[in-house]
């Protein structure tokens, strides 16, 4: 009977994508990327997902090792398993990242129903609600249980958030502004940065001119210059917050931990999301090894994998598009689905031909 409820949902008797499938796939393509890239692909199977990168949407200047990338498909993953718990499904993850770029990374099954837990019905309330917000923030400190609840989201995908105390901030902003200022001066990443902001009608992917944020009055907070490949645009100058909320999210530094890293992120966020509280991200400098070493903490081995700004807003963060589900769904007929039309043509999906890569466990994985 569960059994049957589930293919239900997850694919009709046509061999389509079913009402929980949809929903959950609408969910995972509003996770964060970099660069709004939005890196994923899906293989629909018959009572499961498989989730993959997307290679040619790889940022090869700031992003050579693919490890954002993988930051970004664990944000997705983390987004897909909290909706289908949110659905009264059961979500079953295997995570395979040593197939890298050669086949999928992960799946995601929908187990057994179940009740939902309050914590998945509010995380995924805020999945459609959270935008990167880079904007200024107003000059009140994070409560206590604010920031408990940031750093236990972070513990519970099995990453640590460490806020940085007033001292360590400033040493790391230094290296940010140091890192910033390297990216700015090398072409290579300018171009890179113009091909994801260059605003295009039509386009669904990469960060639109109202996502682009403000300009800092000072040099108080040290935003990525999103805005430099576009610099004829005008963009408001902002007085931003004097005692910024910076914390430094920690794995260590395998393939399958970046994977991980990108679930904790997206955790974090949408429990801030839930708390009233903006986030921007600020990676420059953990894109030069040499600095990301620096941020990471020897003591333990744990490795930097994001530098995150919290407060509250003063206005609320622009969304970015996003490529629809339609488009990143591969359906083999093989696990007996029918391809995905163009919800605006109605013209079966691109990528509805292509088979899923094979998918074999690694030993141990
Ligand atoms: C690994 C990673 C690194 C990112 N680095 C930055 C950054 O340095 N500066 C920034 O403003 N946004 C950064 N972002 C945020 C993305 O630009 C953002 O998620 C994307 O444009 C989609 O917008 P949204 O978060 O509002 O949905 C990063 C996101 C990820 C996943």
């Amino acid at each position: 009977m569960a059994r049957r409820r589930s293919t239900i949902e997850w694919m009709d008797a046509d061999g389509k994508p079913g009402r929980v499938l949809q929903a959950s796939l609408t969910a995972a393509t509003a996770a964060p990327s970099v660069h709004n890239t939005q890196p994923w692909l899906f293989d629909l199977r018959h009572d499961s997902i498989d989730v993959s990168l997307d290679p040619d949407r790889q940022l090869t200047v700031i992003d050579l090792s693919g490890r954002e990338q993988m930051i970004s498909i664990g944000a997705a993953m983390f987004n897909l398993r909290v909706s289908v718990l949110a659905h009264g499904w059961l979500p079953v993850q295997s995570l395979w990242p040593a197939f890298g770029q050669y086949g999928p990374l992960g799946r995601i099954a929908p187990s057994r129903p179940v009740a939902v837990p309050r914590t998945a019905r509010t995380l995924a309330w805020a999945i459609p609600r959270r935008h990167s917000n880079r904007g200024a923030f107003k000059d009140i400190d994070l409560p206590d249980d604010v920031l408990t609840d940031l750093v236990q989201a972070a513990r519970a995908e099995g990453a640590v958030l460490r806020f940085a105390e007033p001292e360590a901030r400033n040493g790391l902003f230094s290296l940010i502004h140091a890192a910033e200022q390297r990216w700015n001066d090398d072409p290579a990443y300018r171009e890179e940065l113009s091909r994801w902001t260059q605003p295009v009608p039509g386009r669904r992917d990469g960060i639109p001119p109202e996502a682009l944020g403000v300009r800092s009055a000072g040099d108080a907070v040290p935003l990525r210059d999103l805005g430099l490949a576009t610099p004829n645009r005008p963009r408001r100058v902002a007085r931003f917050e004097p005692s910024p909320a910076v914390a430094v999210l920690y794995t260590g530094d395998t393939p399958r931990d970046w994977l991980r890293a990108g679930q904790a992120l997206q955790r974090v966020l949408l429990t801030a999301t839930v708390r009233g509280v903006a986030a921007t991200l600020m990676t420059q400098p953990l894109e030069i090894p040499r600095l990301r070493e620096l941020i990471s903490d020897p003591r333990t081995g744990r490795a930097a994998q994001a530098i995150i700004r919290f407060g509250y807003p003063r206005l609320p963060g622009a969304p970015s598009p996003r490529r629809p589900w339609q488009e990143v769904l591969r359906v083999s007929t093989e696990h007996g689905g029918v391809p995905p039309a163009d919800p605006a043509t109605g013209a079966p999906s691109p990528l509805a031909q292509s088979p899923p890569a094979p998918l074999t466990p690694t030993p141990g994985a």
